[in-house]
């Protein structure tokens, strides 16, 4: 069965990541779904409809959470569900930059089956399994060996609302990038993932992520032998409010650092 459902992921990532692909650097339709900058494109929907399709084509019985169309399927069972982010990084794309992913995951009472994440610019194909390791273009892949936060090279990302500040994300930015730890903000939270299970990135952490950006990422990690928790060090599940995501060496370190700040912040000192 996790063959299957992992055969599926990976054709629907390719035709996805093909759509997207054709569209970038052309001239297309962009909305704003809500706020100043949460963009939406032509391409997100597209993809998002090829995926559902080719899903439906494998298993007519299961279930989706998609950004762009919400729940569909059948919901009233026991039913895999997929977990699908059409084109993670859209405002990158929108802007013609090109980083940016599909990412599609299945779950089944909270357990992550198979994870699938594609760059369609590099044509890199990230995946995993169960218990069945992780992989890039068919090689196996595991995070970095580097055990001190102050060696690390590490990714984060930001809201959408990260004018409000929501969990103190901008001082606790300020305060790992204030000790000289080089930090990138890719725009691709799935991205930021894969790349912290292949090693290039030593560790990645973000607050309010959805499901559907991080379902196929945290397999990945945890796969390539990466520790995934709360800000608090706490299990993790992809509905909760806080990721950190590391190759385990530097997960105290990390997470004590992200804590310490907001806890400072939030006692007014
Ligand atoms: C966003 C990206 C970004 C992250 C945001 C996400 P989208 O997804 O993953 O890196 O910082 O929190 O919402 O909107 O491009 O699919
Ligand atoms: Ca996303
Ligand atoms: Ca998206």
């Amino acid at each position: 069965m996790l063959d299957e459902l992992l055969k599926c992921a990976k054709e629907a990532a390719l035709l996805a990541g093909g759509i997207i692909k054709e569209g970038f650097g052309t001239s297309f339709k962009i909305e704003n779904k809500e706020g100043k900058n949460n963009l939406v494109t032509e391409y997100d929907k597209l993809s998002e409809e090829a995926i559902i399709n080719k899903i439906t084509s494998f298993f007519p019985d299961h279930k989706f959470l998609a950004e762009e169309s919400g729940k569909s399927g059948f919901q009233n069972s026991d039913n895999i569900r997929w977990l699908i982010d059409p084109l993670d990084g859209t405002v990158n794309f929108a802007h013609q930059l090109p980083i940016f992913s599909v990412s599609i995951a299945a779950e089944l009472n909270k357990e992550l089956l198979v994870g699938v994440i594609y760059n369609p610019i590099l044509d890199e194909l990230f995946y995993a399994k169960k218990g069945g390791g992780a992989f890039m273009n068919d090689s196996r892949i595991s995070v970095s060996s580097t055990s001190s936060l102050d060696t690390s090279f590490l990714v984060t990302g930001f809201p959408y609302n990260v004018d409000k500040d929501p969990g103190y994300c901008v001082e606790q930015f300020i305060s790992i990038i204030r000790r000289g730890i080089p930090i990138r903000r890719l725009g691709s939270a799935a991205l930021d993932l894969a790349y912290v299970a292949n090693g290039r990135f030593d560790g990645f952490w973000e607050i309010e992520l959805k499901p559907w950006d991080v379902a196929a990422g945290v397999l990945l990690v945890r796969e390539a032998g990466g520790l995934v928790t709360q800000y608090n060090n706490e299990h993790y599940w992809v509905e909760d409010l806080s990721m950190l995501a590391t190759n385990g060496k530097i997960h105290e370190e990390i997470s004590a650092t992200l804590q310490s700040c907001f806890i400072e912040l939030s006692n007014g000192n």
